[in-house]
């Protein structure tokens, strides 16, 4: 039996403000099993972007425990967890967070090329994502000289270039028009399907959320499988 895709247990996460502290995550448990897709939703504020980059390894935490695969990032050194994610982990921001200096093509192959996975070649993914998002012939631009859709698209890729177990996104389409954000969710949520990833996703859409296995609500940093009434 392998370990549980992710579990996460008494997570605390706070921010100091000069002398006031702001419990961003408190006390979260949860678990995500294989190939479930997990919607967040909750107000502003409510510690779901905080949660997201916890799990993902790029925050880490005051206290508690978080384990991929039965791996608990929380132990790890900076070397071996940015190893780690490299193998295990895809992250979509909400802002395409995309090197402006690198081409869209670069941009895409970076964790590739940072991560040589044994027995790995990405140049199959590469031609299916490209495809599939529809940028084949955008990659040798710019992020900038790109539109907010594409360079979502890009992200996607990136995200999806070492065919990691989990993805994390957080509003991967929050900052598109709707027919936009639709038909880049539509591209997300297909690319996910054939690949089999674990999903995890913050969302403010609740038709969006419904698509999901599952949804957890967050409020004032507490986590809950029930809505906050
Ligand atoms: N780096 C930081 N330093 C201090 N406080 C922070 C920091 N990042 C987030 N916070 C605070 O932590 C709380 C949770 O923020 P977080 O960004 O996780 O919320 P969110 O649910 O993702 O909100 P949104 O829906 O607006 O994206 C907020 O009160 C926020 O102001
Ligand atoms: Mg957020």
């Amino acid at each position: 039996m392998e370990k549980p895709m992710l579990e996460v247990c008494d997570l605390i996460k706070q921010y100091r403000q000069s002398d006031t502290v702001i419990h961003a995550v408190n006390r979260a448990t949860f678990r995500v099993e294989d190939g479930e897709f997990v919607a967040i939703m909750g107000t502003s504020g409510s510690g779901k972007s905080t949660l997201l980059h916890l799990c993902a390894g790029l925050l880490s935490p005051n206290s508690g425990l978080i384990r991929i695969r039965g791996n608990d990032i929380t132990k790890m050194s900076a070397d071996k967890l940015a190893r780690f994610r490299g193998q295990y982990v895809g992250f979509i921001f909400q802002k395409h967070n995309l090197i402006p200096q690198l081409t869209a093509l670069e941009n895409i192959t970076l964790p590739a090329m940072m991560m040589k996975k044994p027995d790995y070649s990405y140049e199959h993914s590469l031609k299916k994502l490209t495809e599939t998002l529809k940028i084949r012939d955008r990659l040798h631009h710019l992020p900038d000289a790109l539109s907010g859709g594409q360079q979502q698209r890009v992200a996607i890729a990136r995200a999806l270039i070492n065919r990691p177990q989990i993805l994390f996104a957080d509003e991967p389409t929050g900052n598109l028009d709707r027919k936009n954000a639709d038909e880049v969710m539509e591209l997300l949520l297909q690319m996910r399907q054939e690949m089999g990833q674990t999903l995890l996703m913050v969302t403010h859409d609740a038709a969006l959320a419904a698509r999901a296995d599952r949804i957890l609500y967050m409020e004032d940093g507490v986590l809950s499988p029930r809505p906050f009434l």
